[in-house]
């Protein structure tokens, strides 16, 4: 099949979502159920509850997804994120994923979701995947990776503690703010001078391409009680403009040091206006092509599984059925 329709799921953590794709560039169909809202009054995702509400949730998303398709005969490839993520959680996808694929009689290819993510910049882009940097910033990850071809990869740096979403989160959390805490900081810091606060930019000076969050992360929670007045906007734009310069100037360190001319961006910090504004501006100052992850792929969701799945079908890459979910998968 010169075009092929591949059907995927995401379950990795606490979105339930399922995609549809056709060759490159058509998105026919994509849905998420996300469970933030119950997960909420833990502080926390429960992975019982997460995996019970996958169960939930999956088959009703399945059949929207495949009748906007014309049904199952038209499903060519069965794909499902296989790791990292909550086991509980993955297992439901992953299984649900395989029994489309015996049932169906279609080939399976299990995706990692921080492969999902480092491909989402491609997707729009129509012409697969070439050598690049990829910054993956997420609640959960905060990855620096060297791309050559689909499946070809090398981590350059990833942080040593907390990841970039998750540092959004957590200083969110300080300021008596709701969680998910990135893009209220996002909104906030319009209105904030990020110049007030001279907030640590942590490893900058480190000779590696690693990250560090947790300092910063401090730095806030002992600033905060020393503050009277009006101080949350300014908070938030000097945290957020701390975070950004490292991640913008470890981004370029990298692409120079590695000889690219292609940077990309993905994962749920990517949806971060002011990260968005500087990569451009540094990047067309350094003479590097930029490809953002497109704003409705940085979030977890099944159509970035799919656009991955795809990529290394084209390659020639399935996975066997023997093959088992992994909560600690890497990406290579
Ligand atoms: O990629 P994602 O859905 O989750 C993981 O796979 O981990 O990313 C979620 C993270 C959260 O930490 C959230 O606060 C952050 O992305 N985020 C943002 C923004 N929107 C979401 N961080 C900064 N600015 C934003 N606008
Ligand atoms: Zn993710």
């Amino acid at each position: 099949v010169s075009q092929p329709r591949i059907l995927a799921i995401e379950t990795s953590c606490d979105e339930t979502a399922v995609a549809l794709v056709r060759g490159r560039s058509e998105l026919l169909a994509s849905v998420i159920a996300s469970q933030t809202k119950l997960h909420e009054r833990y502080g926390g995702v429960v992975p019982e509850v997460a995996s019970r509400n996958h169960l939930l949730k999956i088959r009703p998303l399945i059949d929207e997804v495949v009748s906007t398709a014309g049904g199952f005969s038209e499903v060519d490839v069965v794909a499902a994120t296989r790791g990292p993520g909550l086991l509980t959680s993955l297992l439901v996808g992953y299984s649900v994923a395989k029994g489309l694929a015996i049932g169906l009689g279609r080939p399976f290819v299990g995706v990692n979701h921080l492969e999902g993510h480092l491909l989402s910049p491609f997707s729009e882009a129509g012409q697969g995947v070439t050598p690049c940097v990829g910054l993956i910033v997420s609640g959960g990850h905060s990855l620096l990776v060297k791309v050559d071809a689909v499946g070809s990869y090398t981590v350059l740096g990833r942080t040593l503690d907390d990841a970039a979403g998750e540092a959004f989160d957590k200083v969110a959390k300080l300021l008596g703010l709701p969680y998910p805490g990135g893009p209220v900081i996002d909104r906030l810091s319009a209105q904030g001078d990020p110049e007030r606060f001279d907030l640590p930019r942590s490893m900058l000076g480190s000779g590696d391409l690693n990250f560090s969050f947790s300092g910063l992360k401090t730095a806030v929670r002992y600033l905060l009680p020393t503050l009277g007045g009006d101080f949350v906007a300014d908070v938030c734009a000097s945290f957020q403009e701390a975070v950004v310069d490292v991640l913008v100037k470890k981004t370029l360190r990298a692409a120079k040091l590695h000889r690219v001319n292609l940077v990309t961006v993905s994962g749920g910090v990517s949806l971060n206006t002011r990260l968005r504004a500087r990569m451009q501006e540094a990047t067309r100052e350094a003479g590097l092509q930029l490809l953002l992850a497109p704003l409705h792929l940085t979030t977890d969701n099944a159509a970035m599984i799919a656009f991955t799945a795809l990529e290394r079908y084209l390659a020639g890459h399935t996975t066997d059925l023997s093959v088992d979910a992994d909560p600690n998968l890497a990406l290579c």
